[in-house]
């Protein structure tokens, strides 16, 4: 096993349909065959506070925006803290933690419906419990995106649901500006092979992981 001289948390961003999924898996199996720790989780949890706003984005609960931006926060504390599979717990413990959606994800999908200065102070919190070491965003666009979700879902409002994801993209860049000196974002190029995204994002993780050992 390789020793890590502190954990590392590393966190993926990108629109619906951008890849994190399968590229997180890529990196932890990747991690696992050079005998680094991991441990892979993702936004909104399965914890309780990750189920309800499950149901709230599904139509079974009804709610409003603000509720549903609150709830995102509330369930990334959890996130962080709950004693059973806690990020920083893992973080402590020395595990390299991929994280599948954090806060830059409450910046750029609730900026659609309120102030993007809001979300943030309202994740002031998380922030200060634990700012990721690096946030990669896997940029894909828009239209690959939602042709992606299309072929895997059976009902959508097309050009509303290309406009939301362009929306959403946008947010993502301005928030990534608004908040260059504090964070360290990394932007991979999403629109190509699979296997190149993943050499991308390798390149930019093998640097913080042999500068840690
Ligand atoms: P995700 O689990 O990545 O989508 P999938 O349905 O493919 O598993 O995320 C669910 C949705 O939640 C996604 O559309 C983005 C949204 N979201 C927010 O609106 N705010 C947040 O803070 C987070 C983490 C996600």
């Amino acid at each position: 096993m390789n020793q890590q001289k502190r954990g590392i948390f590393i966190v993926f961003e990108g629109i619906d349909g951008s890849g994190k999924s399968t590229q997180i898996k890529m990196l932890t199996d990747s991690l696992h065959k050079k005998g680094y720790p991991v441990f892979s989780t993702f936004e909104p949890s399965d914890g309780p506070i990750g189920s309800l706003i499950r149901k709230m984005l599904s139509g079974e609960v009804e709610t409003d925006q603000r509720t549903i931006a609150m709830l995102f926060a509330a369930d990334r504390t959890d996130h962080l803290l709950n004693r059973k599979n806690g990020i920083k717990n893992k973080v402590n413990q020395k595990i390299i933690v991929l994280c599948d959606r954090y806060y830059f994800s409450s910046y750029a999908y609730h900026a659609q419906h309120i102030p993007m200065d809001w979300v943030i102070q309202l994740n002031q919190l998380n922030e200060d419990i634990l700012r990721p070491d690096m946030t990669v965003f896997i940029d894909v666009d828009p239209k690959t995106c939602f042709e992606r979700i299309e072929k895997a879902r059976s009902s959508l409002e097309i050009y509303e649901k290309i406009d939301v994801m362009k929306e959403v993209r946008d947010h993502y860049f301005t928030a990534f500006k608004k908040l260059k000196t504090k964070e360290k974002v990394v932007v991979v190029d999403g629109n190509t092979t699979t296997q190149n995204v993943a050499q991308s994002i390798w390149d930019h993780v093998r640097q913080l992981v042999e500068n840690n050992e």
